[in-house]
């Protein structure tokens, strides 16, 4: 990382220009938007030399601005949220898309003291200039405080906010929009697994909810990298959404089930497998893996293909564990639930038979995380705890 100490006077334009394209690059390849304000404030703040950047967006729907602001060393985030209607300077900004320039913010009437109250920070110094888009519409608000050197912002200051804003807020754009399809990509998904096993759970979005958080627990547990494991957190819902070709019949029947309709019951993993063929997204084609192998086991014992040890995908071999452990732990049809111990109990000994040993010796690792999970649970009752929905998509 160059030094930017002092950007805005002791750099030639050569060095500015070079500084500049290399903000452009580094914030245009960043897609993830919590990661890129952060990049963006981090290097605002450098080359500015400011004591903090701060930067607001609209939310169009509750009509406020929001930003997150990080907070001493750690990674801890406070999130700001101001009526776009209120009388300070960011709301004034976002409203009238001109810049506020303030020597000593504590002086200006305009100047809300309440974030600084509850961020533990001191502004003296302060600048905020408007972020708009390419059709000239306010995207949201930069704002700087404290330069080190202790001199208010001048209009050098004010002509490089004003830039970086401006290269700033196409990828600030493009991020919202993934995140907007992200959010309904997971929400597409977390109702469709709803429907198909809406029928025979009453529980069906803690149950959705459990094994997704298990199998994320478990994959990390396992080394792999957060993402990989957020998509098998994403996917694992939809394991069972071959079920949705089944008859009531046979998924509702109270009781245990007559070998031939077990044979049907096997095929929701054919079905699931059909779904999901052929899919375009990574997340679904996870969720390919998952809904078809998902009752493979180990020792090649499972269905519907007889897969064994390492032929099954490894994103099948997690989920397997996780919805075992679910299913045993929760009221079904057809039997009691168990005690999470007895479930451990169970899962342990079918390590190397229907289970992975490696993902067991991972489960067992995560096994008082995921015990935790389970503590409402009742022995012999239907769980009627009925999420509201809202709740449960903010989970993904
Ligand atoms: P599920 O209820 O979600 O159960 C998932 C898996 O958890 C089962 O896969 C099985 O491996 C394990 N599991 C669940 N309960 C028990 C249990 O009491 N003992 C043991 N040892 N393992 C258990 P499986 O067996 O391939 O069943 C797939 C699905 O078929 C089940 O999903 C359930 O929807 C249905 N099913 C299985 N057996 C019966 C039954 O006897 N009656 C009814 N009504 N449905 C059944
Ligand atoms: C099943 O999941 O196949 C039924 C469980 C049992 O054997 O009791
Ligand atoms: C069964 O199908 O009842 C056996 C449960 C399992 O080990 O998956
Ligand atoms: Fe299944």
């Amino acid at each position: 990382m160059p030094d930017f100490t002092h950007a805005s006077d002791k750099l030639t334009a050569e060095e500015k220009l070079r500084l500049l394209v290399e903000f452009g690059t580094r914030i245009s390849s960043e897609l993830h938007l919590d990661k890129l304000l952060d990049i963006i404030a981090q290097q605002i703040t450098q080359m500015l030399d400011v004591g903090r950047c701060t930067i607001y967006l609209k939310d169009e729907e509750k009509q406020e601005l929001w930003s997150k602001i990080a907070q001493g060393k750690g990674l801890e985030h406070t999130e700001i949220r101001i009526p776009l209607e209120s009388e300070g300077i960011i709301a004034l900004v976002a409203r009238e898309g001109k810049t506020i320039n303030l020597p000593n913010a504590y002086e200006d009437p305009r100047f809300p003291v309440d974030v600084d109250m509850v961020t533990a920070f001191r502004t003296h110094a302060t600048i905020a200039v408007p972020l708009k888009n390419n059709s000239d519409e306010v995207l949201g608000v930069f704002q700087a405080s404290n330069k080190s050197d202790g001199t208010p912002f001048d209009k050098n200051d004010e002509g490089l906010l004003r830039l970086l804003a401006t290269l700033a807020s196409g990828s600030i754009e493009i991020a919202q929009l993934y995140q907007e399809i992200r959010v309904a990509q997971l929400e597409t998904i977390y109702r469709l697994a709803v429907t198909a096993e809406y029928r025979d759970q009453q529980d069906t979005r803690q149950h959705l909810k459990n094994i997704s958080i298990i199998a994320y627990l478990v994959a990390l547990a396992l080394g792999m990298s957060k993402s990989e494991a957020e998509l098998i957190k994403n996917a694992s819902p939809l394991h069972d959404i071959g079920k949705v070709a089944l008859a009531d019949n046979i998924l509702l029947k109270p009781g245990k089930l007559p070998p031939e309709e077990f044979e049907i019951m096997k095929s929701h993993t054919i079905y699931g497998g059909k779904i999901l063929e052929g899919a375009h997204s990574k997340v679904l084609q996870v969720a390919h893996k998952m809904s078809l192998y998902h009752h493979e086991k180990w020792n090649g014992a499972g269905y519907p293909k007889g897969l064994k040890e390492e032929e099954i995908p490894l994103e099948a071999r997690i989920v397997t564990v996780a919805d075992v452990f679910d299913a045993l732990c929760v009221f079904r049809v057809y039997k009691k639930a168990w005690k999470t111990e007895e479930a451990l109990a169970y899962i342990v000994d079918e390590a190397g038979k229907s289970f992975d040993p490696r993902i067991v010796a991972a489960f067992k690792k995560v096994y008082p995380s995921v015990k935790r999970l389970y503590a409402h649970v009742s022995v012999n009752q239907p769980q009627n705890q009925t999420l509201p929905v809202a709740e449960t998509t903010k989970f993904f």
